[in-house]
């Protein structure tokens, strides 16, 4: 028995920051952040805005796409590094925010990788017979861990979050495999201690650099590329299937250009290659299921279809799952 994503959703804070909201404040352009990195706009959270609630509404769309209600849930599992609170986990917070109660429901820290290893802890727990439906979902808001003075991370994050219904399903749809992996030796290309304050870019609160997202771009985008273009082929190989017959991938938007030299590596063509960091910039966990709910309501995937995600992040953290939708 398997699993299979039955539906999808996604919610966003409500303010939208284009780049030219940021040369507003910040010694940057439009056309430098455009070309190095293919964002045009991103959506941030305001004082005041509760991330869990996002998660919340996102996951209440996906449940009702489903057809099911929260009751009908046996275990809700979140990829996130942006709990509001240590504890309780940020999964609890949306149980009980759905209404919820009893079942098993914890966070899995994979900064952007959280969806995809979310993905296969679900899929592994259902397929071990644990659990029959499950909701996964993938949430982060680190705008409010950036240093909104420091122009080469301010510019890349964005707020968001997106869920997937699972259901335990026979036959050949569905997750077909996943394939996670680490390495910690790594982990100062990509970090942030843990949060004490939380700005936001309303907020007069300013986070100390120290305790901002700190970030070596340049290494990061080498293993970037190189780590979700080989866990993408092992993946696929384990699966029997060729890279080739894969029809779309949705993939971590971090980068334009880091997708973009993905899917060339895989020897894919852009056009099976789904992209939407122009509107929402990096989202971390939230970003693999934004995109892949774009990617559905856009008709982007059809039954039968094969779908790779992957995704790489802080940990450093990498991974990929691939579907028969
Ligand atoms: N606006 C204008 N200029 C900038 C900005 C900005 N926002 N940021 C940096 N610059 C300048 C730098 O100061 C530097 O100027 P200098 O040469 O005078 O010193 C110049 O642009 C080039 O800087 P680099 O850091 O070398 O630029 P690069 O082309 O490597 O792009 C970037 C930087 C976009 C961060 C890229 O390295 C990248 O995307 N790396 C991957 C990191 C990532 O996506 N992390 C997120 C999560 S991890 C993951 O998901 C994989």
């Amino acid at each position: 028995m398997g699993s299979r994503i039955v539906a999808t959703g996604r919610a966003l804070p409500r303010t939208a920051v284009s780049n030219q909201d940021l040369e507003r404040f910040m010694d940057t352009s439009d056309e430098w952040i455009r070309t190095r990195t293919g964002i045009g706009c991103r959506y941030t959270l305001r004082s005041g805005e509760s991330l869990a609630e996002i998660a919340t509404q996102a996951s209440r769309s996906a449940l009702e796409r489903a057809g099911m209600k929260a009751g009908d849930l046996d275990a809700i599992i979140v990829g996130t590094v942006s709990s509001e609170y240590t504890f309780p986990s940020f999964a609890c917070q949306i149980q009980t925010q759905l209404g919820a109660d009893f079942i098993p429901a914890f966070d899995v820290a994979a900064a952007c990788s959280g969806f995809v290893y979310a993905l296969s802890v679900a899929d592994s727990s259902m397929r071990a017979g644990d659990f029959r439906r499950v909701l996964v979902v993938g949430a982060d808001a680190l705008s409010t861990f950036v240093d909104w003075t420091d122009r080469r991370t301010a510019v890349l994050f964005g707020d968001g979050a997106g869920a997937a219904v699972l259901v335990s399903e026979p036959g050949n749809r569905g997750v077909l495999g996943s394939l996670l992996r680490a390495s910690g030796k790594h982990w100062d290309l990509l970090s942030c201690r843990a949060p004490g304050v939380r700005g936001t870019l309303d907020s007069e609160v300013r986070r100390d650099a120290d305790d901002a997202i700190k970030m070596k771009g340049p290494e990061l985008f080498k293993i970037a590329v190189k780590s979700m273009e080989e866990v993408s082929r092992q993946v696929a190989e384990r699966a029997g299937v060729k890279i080739e017959d894969v029809n779309l991938v949705v993939g971590h938007q971090a980068n334009r250009r880091i997708i973009s030299a993905v899917a060339e590596r895989l020897g894919l063509p852009q056009e099976k290659v789904f992209i939407n960091i122009d509107r929402y910039g990096n989202t971390s966990a939230a970003s693999v299921p934004i995109a892949l709910d774009e990617a559905v309501e856009q008709g982007r995937i059809r039954e039968g279809d094969l779908v790779m995600l992957n995704a790489c992040g802080g940990g450093l953290t990498w991974g990929a799952n691939l579907l028969r939708w």
